[in-house]
């Protein structure tokens, strides 16, 4: 099984960006921290960051043709995007979508996620262990 893991604007910043809000861990960190879990439950994981919308739209595309689901935290996008939330809806491997923080428990407009309504469900708060949730939740999906 393939997954793609992909991290949206913002997130190459990590460590240094809000660590009160996002912890002290790099993204080159927690990419090493999903890779090793995926590692564990036999998955192959591509771990990719991008900060344009029009980027992570062409890689979602590419991603229908080689993997068999993908872990999404559109970063900001997420509140806003119908462009990415649009590309989710228009792939037929399983999209969850991974949060750092508990948007939910943030900013008025950080509490709805458009994306989020396209993807097959999502995991908020939980810090780095939302990707591995995610990708927990990719697996069992994509292998129905
Ligand atoms: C985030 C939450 C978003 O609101 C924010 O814009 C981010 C990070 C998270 O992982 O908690 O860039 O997606």
């Amino acid at each position: 099984m393939r997954v793609l893991v992909i991290h949206g604007p913002n997130l190459n910043l990590l460590g240094e960006r809000q660590p009160e809000i996002y912890g002290t861990a790099t993204l080159a960190q927690i990419d090493e921290f999903i890779i090793a879990f995926a590692r564990e439950m036999t998955i192959e994981v591509d771990c990719v960051q991008y900060n344009s919308e029009g980027d992570i739209i062409g890689a979602l595309h590419d991603a229908r043709k080689t993997y068999d689901g993908v872990v999404i935290n559109p970063g900001a996008y997420s509140h806003y995007s119908y462009a990415i939330a649009d590309a989710i809806s228009s792939i037929r491997i399983p999209v969850v979508e991974a949060h750092l923080s508990n948007i939910a428990a943030r900013e008025a407009h950080r509490r709805v996620s458009v994306t989020a309504a396209s993807c097959a469900g999502s995991v908020s708060g939980f810090g780095r262990e939302s990707y591995a949730l995610a990708l927990r939740a990719v697996a069992i999906l994509a292998a129905k």
